[in-house]
């Protein structure tokens, strides 16, 4: 894929990026459920992983085990790679190389419609660890940059970005060059504290941006929530009542669900919630979710 041309998003194209700064809260498998859904919608659907642990990348291809760095993770080799053909290239390709080269090829996956732009555990570490000074240029701007390549607009009707717990350079990054954004969050202290700062960030993003561009959020997504369990429902309820934050709350939830954490392994049948039988609860609260954040990004 081309080196970007220009800066200019088409306005048909949407980005949207899961971000909190907390843990463990949803971001990879509301990621690895839109993709799904979005696909059998019959939308072009390109995934980026900017997250070094790469567990959005393991959903859809067979990574692997980089033996030279101790939380090393890599991309397969590219099924397009041609050994004769490509002398100046070692096979593989990662998100981090739109911070290093503004080049990456993304990898076809299983799924009719989808591709994945996996991490490279090392390499997206190494992203984070740019100098103040260079982090707008180097980071910050290069994910919108690259994302504004006519070519890869015309590719891809949505971007999925699954970043990493925190705010630092790549979730900015993320910000920066998404249309939309989504929140999950599960009804722990913690996590709504993180969700304060990730608020604080997304209103920082969209006062920089331009009459009509600015950064949309979908909502604040409650996950792994519990009905009856009288933290989940009081923090639930504090939220509501939070005039600064009720209008941000999406109108549905994910409830804690083990079909969800099962459909993360290599193994499960069927691999997707979304061929649990038709009235399986996680599947429908997971339709009810994703077809509410397509009306959002469509609309
Ligand atoms: N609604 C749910 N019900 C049950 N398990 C869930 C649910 N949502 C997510 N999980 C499981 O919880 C774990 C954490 O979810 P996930 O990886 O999506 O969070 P994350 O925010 O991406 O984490 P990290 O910040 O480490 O990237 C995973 O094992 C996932 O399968
Ligand atoms: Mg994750």
């Amino acid at each position: 894929m081309a080196l970007y041309t220009n800066f200019q998003l088409n306005n048909v194209m949407k980005i949207l990026a899961t971000v909190q700064n907390k843990g463990g809260v949803g971001k990879t498998t509301i990621c690895r459920l839109l993709c799904e859904y979005l696909c059998r919608k019959n939308k072009r659907v390109l995934g980026i992983d900017l997250d070094s642990q790469c567990n959005f990348s393991r959903r859809f291809l067979t990574m692997e085990i980089d033996n030279t760095d101790l939380d090393g993770v890599l991309p397969p080799i590219h099924p397009d790679f041609d050994e004769k053909e490509d002398s100046n290239w070692d096979g593989r390709s990662s998100s981090a190389d739109i911070f290093y080269s503004g080049q990456a090829m993304p990898y076809p996956t299983r799924i009719k419609g989808l591709e994945i732009m996996p991490g490279n555990g090392t390499l997206l570490r190494a992203v984070e660890l740019v100098r103040a000074d260079d982090v707008k240029e180097k980071v910050h701007d290069r994910l919108h940059a690259f994302l504004c390549n006519e070519d890869v607009q015309s590719l891809y009707d949505v971007v999925i970005i699954d970043t990493s717990p925190s705010k630092g350079p790549l979730t900015i990054s993320a910000m920066r060059a998404a249309t939309h954004i989504i929140i999950p969050t599960t009804m722990e202290p913690q996590t709504i504290e993180g969700l304060h700062g990730m608020l604080q960030l997304w209103r920082r993003e969209t006062k920089r941006r331009r009459r009509g561009e600015e950064l949309k959020i979908i909502g604040i997504l409650p996950n792994m929530f519990r009905k009856g369990v009288a933290l989940h429902d009081g923090l639930y309820h504090t939220l509501a009542n939070d005039p600064g934050i009720v209008d941000l709350l999406m109108p549905n939830k994910l409830g804690l669900r083990i079909a969800f954490a099962e459909s993360d392994h290599p193994m499960s049948e069927p691999k997707s919630v979304f061929d649990l039988a038709e009235k399986d609860p996680a599947r429908i609260e997971a339709e009810i979710v994703c077809e509410h954040i397509l009306e959002k990004i469509f609309s």
